[in-house]
């Protein structure tokens, strides 16, 4: 099975370099108790105002005709792989807060609640991949999303890895390439 765990300089911590953005997914599901402890470990992000304007909308594999609600909203770069994931979900960002003033840290804190799932997945032995590829007219329809009150940010594939074998190219060379970084001198600067 593909492993791509970060060849770090620094110590970074096992979580971050284990995570990665997988494709190949096996039949295993993800029990509820394991979503769960996910939504709960995604709510415990900082977030401005503590406004929390993260929402998931999922569905399990097994629900099918939910699955392809989902399933049906990602562009076709993404649904070929994304049939095997165990579960799919659309992660919303609720635009304005409890004053009524739009909400500008909103995608922000939802980028900051899907870090919070995800490497609490990865602890637990579940793989994700977030994806931007959707269609957002689709998804807002398809799932019903009222968008005076939010948006759809990005869909998350979740699962157990299997073989990139499984998987036709162009996504079993992506799941076997190596992960790079940007050097540090890139995109940090010290002010002196
Ligand atoms: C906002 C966002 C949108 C993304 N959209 C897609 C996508 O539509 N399809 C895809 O295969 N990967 C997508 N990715 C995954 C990135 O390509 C991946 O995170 C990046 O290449 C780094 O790889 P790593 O996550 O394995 O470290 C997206 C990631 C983010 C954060």
């Amino acid at each position: 099975m593909s492993i791509k765990i970060a060849k770090t300089k620094h110590k970074v911590i096992d979580v971050i370099k284990e995570r990665w953005s997988a494709r190949s997914f096996s039949d295993k599901a993800i029990s509820e108790t394991d979503m769960e402890t996910l939504f709960e470990a995604a709510s415990w992000a900082f977030s401005a105002n503590n406004a929390q304007p993260w929402e998931y909308i999922y569905a399990h594999k097994d629900d099918l005709a939910a699955f392809d609600k989902l399933h049906n909203c990602l562009l076709g770069g993404n649904q070929p792989w994304t049939k095997n994931a165990a579960v799919l979900m659309a992660v919303l960002a609720h635009k304005k807060l409890d004053n009524g003033h739009e909400n500008r840290a909103a995608k922000h804190d939802v980028g900051a609640a899907n870090t919070s799932l995800m490497l609490q997945a990865t602890s637990m032995g579940i793989y994700g991949h977030v994806m931007g590829g959707f269609d957002p007219g689709k998804a807002v329809e398809i799932l019903n999303i009222n968008t005076e009150v939010s948006e759809p940010v990005v869909f998350i594939a979740l699962g157990y890895l299997d073989s990139a074998e499984k998987l036709d190219e162009p996504f079993k060379t992506r799941e076997l390439t190596p992960r790079t970084r940007k050097p540090l001198d890139e995109i940090v600067k010290r002010l002196r």
